[in-house]
C-alpha cells in the first residue's frame, strides 16, 4: 500500500507559521495535517477554518490539508472547513450517538472532500465497522488526543491489526507519539499512514526524517 507521511501543524514554530508549512511540503510530506480543537471535545484550542485558507495560501496547489476535527460538533464545521482548503476532514465516532455519521459522512463527500473516521485509543474496533462504506481512511488515535507531544499508546496495535483485516484497502493512520521506532510498530500491525508532530518538526533537515520513516513504514507493513 501507499506509505503516507503527514506531518502535524501543532508542533510548527507559530511565530513563522507561513514559513513551516512551506517546510512541510519541501520535505516531500504527502499531506499536511491540521489539528483542530475545541475546548469541549478535547481540553484544549488549537486552529479555526482561517487555519485552512493560511495552509492552502502557502502550499502549493492542490497539496493535501487533512484536517482532524477534535469537536463535539463537527457537522457545523466540516463545511466550513472544505470551503476554506480543507482536502480531507476527520471526525471521532466517540460523537457516533450525538451526530448523525453518515449524512455527515456524505455531505463532506458530496463537498468534494474524503471522510476520515477516527477512534480514540479506547474505543473498540467494532465500533468502526458499521461505518466501513462511508469512510476513504480510518485513523487511530494512538494517544489520548488534546496535545502535541504525548507517548504513543502500544495498546492500540491490535486494533489497527483488527480494522486491517476488516478492510484490507483502507488507509488507516496512526496519530500521536510517532517517531522512528513507534512508527514501525504500528506499519508491521498495518497502518499505512503516519502523523507526526513534535517528532518531524524538531528536525533540522525534515526531509531527511521523512524519507527514513517512509523507508522504515514500508518495510515493515510489507513484513507484517
Ligand atoms: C493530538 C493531535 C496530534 C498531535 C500529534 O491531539 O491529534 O495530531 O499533533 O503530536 P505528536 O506527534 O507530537 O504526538
Ligand atoms: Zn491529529
Amino acid at each position: 500500500m501507499n506509505i503516507q507521511i503527514l506531518p502535524s501543524l501543532l508542533a510548527a514554530d507559530l511565530a513563522h507559521l507561513g514559513d513551516e508549512i512551506r517546510r512541510v511540503a519541501a520535505a516531500g510530506a504527502d499531506a499536511l495535517h491540521l489539528d483542530i480543537m475545541d475546548g469541549h471535545f478535547v481540553p484544549n484550542l488549537s486552529f479555526a477554518p482561517d487555519t485552512s485558507a493560511l495552509c492552502k495560501k502557502y502550499l502549493p496547489e492542490g497539496f493535501p490539508i487533512n484536517t482532524h476535527l477534535m469537536m463535539t460538533n463537527p457537522d457545523k464545521y466540516a463545511g466550513r472547513f472544505i470551503e476554506k482548503g480543507s482536502t480531507t476532514v476527520q471526525f471521532h465516532l466517540e460523537m457516533r450517538e450525538q451526530i448523525d455519521v453518515r449524512a455527515l459522512a456524505s455531505e463532506i463527500r458530496a463537498k468534494g472532500a474524503r471522510v476520515g473516521l477516527v477512534v480514540n485509543p479506547d474505543t473498540p474496533a467494532e465500533v468502526v465497522r458499521p461505518y466501513l462504506d462511508c469512510a476513504d481512511e480510518i485513523l487511530c488515535m494512538t494517544v489520548f488526543p488534546g496535545y502535541g507531544g504525548q507517548s504513543f499508546i502500544a495498546d492500540v496495535l491490535p486494533k489497527i491489526t483488527a480494522i486491517r483485516a476488516m478492510a484490507p484497502e483502507m488507509d488507516i493512520m496512526v496519530d500521536g507519539g510517532v517517531n522512528f521506532e513507534t512508527a514501525e510498530l504500528a506499519a508491521a500491525a498495518g497502518a499505512n499512514a503516519f502523523v507526526a508532530g513534535s517528532f518531524l518538526f524538531k528536525q533540522t533537515d525534515m526531509k531527511a526524517a521523512i524519507e527514513e520513516l517512509r523507508a522504515r513504514c514500508a518495510a515493515a507493513f510489507r513484513a507484517s
